[in-house]
């Protein structure tokens, strides 16, 4: 039987590098994207069903001309999982518009720049799945993130609008919204991070998520992930009063 394909970006480290290994193990093809063409010929080392593709999602061009590539390649792509992103935790302490651009640039264009590539395979496919990597920091806006949480929140919503048009295609759209994993993007912050899980560990779930259910969203740890979702729903003025108070307990 011929192996089925998922095209993987932010596959160089962290989330992405995880779930390529993953996919690959149960027997994928796994196209693997990202700036860092060193680490992702590494990967392709350490298993060869895992091809490299590199890419910069900020260019339109790149993005097109890529999966135009991969299509040439592999003729079909069964799951595109857009899983770029950035977070600069450092810049996010005082109003920074330049840096507010830069990660609105990479985690909400950079990702629509992936899906506006594989829009037009997908809706004359008619089948198969676009998985989009969001964060449960885009259900509210916390303290410190402003930037990371908005260009977040923009692409969940995106998803949910994108969700209705793809299901009249028979195309699955998801969206994963992890609670904190230890990666080098949350190695850079200076605080503790509640139930902090592995990348392996969101690479199970994440698997699960797209193989074996079929929600529309994919969350995980689900102790964490609840309590954000409670805050979500909480009005505003017991929000605020909450984690004011639990932001003054860790002296933040
Ligand atoms: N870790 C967490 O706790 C957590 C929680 C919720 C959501 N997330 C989300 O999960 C995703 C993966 O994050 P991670 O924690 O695994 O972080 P990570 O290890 O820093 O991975 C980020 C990936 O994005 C790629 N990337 C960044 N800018 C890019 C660009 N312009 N073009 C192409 N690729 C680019 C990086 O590769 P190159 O540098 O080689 O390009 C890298 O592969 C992100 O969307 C993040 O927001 C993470």
């Amino acid at each position: 039987m011929k192996k089925k394909v998922i095209w993987i970006t932010g596959a160089s480290s962290g989330i992405g590098k995880c779930l390529a290994l993953k996919f690959a193990k149960e027997g994928w093809i796994v196209v693997a994207s990202a700036r860092r063409k060193e680490l992702l010929e590494e990967l392709n080392k350490e298993n060869n069903a895992i091809c490299s593709f590199p890419l910069d999602v900020t260019n339109v061009d790149d993005c097109k001309n890529t999966f135009n590539k991969i299509l040439n390649k592999f003729e079909e792509i069964e799951i595109s999982f857009f899983c770029t992103g950035m977070h600069d935790p450092s810049s996010e302490k005082k109003f920074n518009l330049e840096k507010i651009k830069e990660i609105t640039e990479v985690n909400y264009f950079g990702t629509l720049n992936c899906i506006n590539a594989v829009y037009n395979y997908y809706l004359k496919r008619e089948s198969g799945q676009i998985s989009i990597v969001s964060s449960v920091a885009g259900y509210r806006g916390l303290p410190a993130a402003g930037a990371y949480c908005a260009s977040k929140s923009a692409l969940s919503s995106f998803a949910e609008s994108l969700y209705f048009e793809m299901k009249k295609k028979n195309v699955r759209v998801s969206l994963v919204s992890p609670g904190f994993i230890k990666t080098p993007m949350t190695d850079q912050n200076d605080f503790p991070m509640p139930m902090i899980k592995t990348p392996e560990f969101a690479a199970n779930e994440i698997y699960n998520g797209l193989i074996k259910k079929n929600s529309f969203e994919i969350h995980f740890p689900k102790s964490f992930t609840f309590i954000m979702k409670i805050l979500k729903i909480l009005p505003n003025s017991i929000y605020f009063k909450l984690v004011g108070k639990g932001m003054s307990k860790m002296k933040y």
